[in-house]
């Protein structure tokens, strides 16, 4: 399919965006869609006003979850060009995701050029702060109405976009996290390393709790031994050992982060030992006691860089850095930030441009 149709309904009101975003309140004035069946493949393409849906009530998805997405950014540069950070390696994990939730595959160029084309048109919507983006937020789901167990027959594709702000309240200050083994995520083998709604279905109301006692989010612990320290809500961890960096290894349960992934090439190529491993929820504790722990930081599209002020395992209260922001999150933050603004160099070819264009009318 190499077509899309357009319907742009040009903004007559100017943009009136309140000082503090927050993440994924506002959104712009047109999406892209697509639809599938075994028959046509993907078809409809068309880009238009952003609208409801009318969805049967049988609708798969709603019932059996076969739902997927994916969340990444676009930014103006200070020179005031449009760049997508990493649209390739977010589209192809969102066809693992299809695979694995047995959903069609999409074509990663004609979607990374129909996420442009949306961008392009709606290009006023994109914030211009430091840590401020346009949040790309493209996700398929199942929608035959069937009530038994199986695929869908027929989906939809869809992208919708959001300007928005820091993802946790307290904005890019440091978060306290709870370290719990009262509910796991997930297990290895399951849907852990897919962007999938049930994951984060799963995680709901562990995070109520721990909201409850003052907590921003919760650290998954394993599913199986609950001893090793897979992932927090929405972003990958990062353990500042004295002469280590490590981040729990890829599984089969944990998200395979975008920025998980940068960060780690970012810190090898600044000379540090950076290792993908098993790290016990005890070797944690026991590198806190003996002053072997220099900091603790999550890494997310969503959460950039996001400091630990706090960790709580248990009785076990451990105060991280002082609880303030560590040195080298706040050089890591300030890499990917200066990427995106391109006050950096982009020496990696992470940057997708995005060509500025007149609205079609
Ligand atoms: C991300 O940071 O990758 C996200 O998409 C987070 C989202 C679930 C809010």
């Amino acid at each position: 399919m190499k077509n899309i149709s357009y319907n742009i309904k040009p903004r007559t009101e100017k943009i009136n965006l309140p000082d503090k975003l927050g993440f994924g309140i506002y959104f712009t004035d047109h999406m892209f869609e697509m639809d599938f069946t075994p028959e046509k493949g993907w078809h409809n393409a068309s880009i238009h006003p952003l609208n409801n849906f009318c969805l049967h009530p049988a609708t798969s998805f709603i019932h059996y979850g076969q739902s997927i997405f994916e969340g990444l950014k676009a930014f103006k540069t200070v020179d005031g060009q449009i760049q997508i950070f990493r649209p390739d390696v977010h589209i192809e994990r969102m066809n693992n995701s299809a695979r694995r939730l047995c959903m069609p595959e999409v074509d990663n160029n004609f979607v990374l050029e129909a996420m442009k084309e949306l961008i392009a048109i709606d290009s006023d919507w994109i914030p211009t702060k430091r840590g401020e983006a346009l949040y790309i937020r493209p996700f398929m789901f199942g929608k035959e109405p069937v009530l038994g167990v199986r695929p869908s027959r027929d989906y939809k594709f869809i992208i919708i976009l959001s300007p928005v702000g820091a993802y946790y309240p307290e904005g890019f200050k440091p978060v306290k996290i709870l370290a719990q083994d009262k509910y796991v995520r997930t297990i290895r083998k399951g849907l852990g390393d897919c962007k999938t709604s049930a994951n984060y279905a799963a995680s709901l109301l562990a995070a109520e709790e721990a909201k409850e006692m003052g907590y921003t989010q919760v650290l998954w612990l394993d599913g199986v031994e609950q001893k090793y320290i897979e992932e927090v809500g929405t972003m990958n961890i990062f353990i500042h050992f004295k002469d280590e960096i490590a981040t729990p290894m890829l599984t089969g349960s944990i998200l395979p982060g975008v920025t998980r992934r940068s960060v780690i090439q970012i810190l090898k190529e600044w000379g540090y030992n950076v290792t993908e491993r098993l790290i016990s929820m005890q070797e944690v504790i026991d590198a806190y006691d003996s002053g072997n722990l220099i900091g603790i930081f999550g890494t997310g599209t969503a959460a950039i860089i996001s400091s630990l002020e706090l960790l709580t395992y248990k009785d076990k209260r451990m105060v991280i850095n002082n609880g303030e922001v560590g040195e080298l999150d706040l050089k890591l933050f300030n890499e990917l930030t200066d990427i995106h603004t391109g006050e950096k160099e982009d020496t990696r070819n992470w940057v997708f441009k995005v060509e500025k264009k007149e609205i079609l009318v």
